[in-house]
């Protein structure tokens, strides 16, 4: 059996919309999906003596949508792990913000911790495992070069918060809420590969306006703040292998 050559980093990003400014900014070229026949597909090129691949999650065939959320995020993640061997992951996304922790529209954040908000299992040893509480470790130097907030990102696999979502993310003291992180977290611990969690916030949960609403207006700016921090990260000497 022949092995492909490990990546240095490997971008994970699940819209196409998120991942085009960079994709455009570092030049990456299509190198076809993830897996044959599968819809994940994958970009390739080097960066600064770095091999990199991004991936994103494609489009669902029936639907015809990207295919968000924490299922695509474990599965493709798994996939290319297989494939592409690589020394470290890093998720990159928009998230949601809390304006009653401080939190604004277009504020980057390097996750420091990961959790799962919509997951409840009242029963001994599998209510933590289903909250899955986990640590994205990196240093402070690598999240002031990024100009980027810490704090915890938690997940779910809803873009709006029911009233007991929106009491755990306070519970948790959430800075960001994602749809992929702390999936992806849980096969890249399976797999020991270090994770890096990069966020750029659309929308606030706390606040009354329908979230989609405000993601879709603040897309656009989120990824391209996203783009360029993903620009210092690939050309960091602060990463963490
Ligand atoms: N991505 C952008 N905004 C989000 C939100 N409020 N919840 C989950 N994922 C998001």
């Amino acid at each position: 059996m022949t092995h492909s050559p490990a990546t240095d980093i490997l971008l994970q990003v699940a819209l196409r919309a998120e991942a085009q400014p960079i994709i455009d900014g570092e030049a990456l070229r299509p190198i076809g999906p993830v897996v044959a026949h599968c819809p994940a597909q994958a970009f390739a090129n080097s960066v600064a003596n770095r091999s990199v691949v991004l991936i994103t999650h494609g489009s669902d065939p029936l639907h015809k949508c990207d295919r968000i959320g924490p299922i695509a995020a474990a599965t493709t993640c798994a996939a290319a792990i297989a494939r592409f061997h690589p020394r470290l992951i890093v998720n990159i996304g928009t998230c949601g913000g809390f304006q009653s922790r401080g939190g604004a529209i277009g504020d980057l954040h390097l996750a420091q911790r990961l959790a799962f908000h919509d997951q409840r299992v009242p029963i001994a040893g599998f209510r933590e495992f289903a909250r899955g509480e986990t640590d994205a470790p990196h240093s402070d130097a690598l999240r002031a070069e990024l100009g980027a907030l810490g704090g915890l990102c938690s997940t779910g696999g809803s873009l709006d918060a029911t009233p007991q979502d929106r009491a755990i993310l306070d519970e948790l003291e959430a800075r960001c809420k994602d749809m992929e992180a702390a999936a992806i977290a849980l096969v890249a611990r399976d797999w020991q590969v270090p994770l890096l969690v990069l966020k750029c916030v659309t929308d606030l949960v706390d606040n009354p306006e329908a979230v989609q609403d405000a993601f879709l207006r603040n897309l656009r700016h989120a990824t391209m703040q996203l783009a360029s921090a993903t620009a210092a990260l690939l050309r960091s000497n602060n990463l963490p292998w």
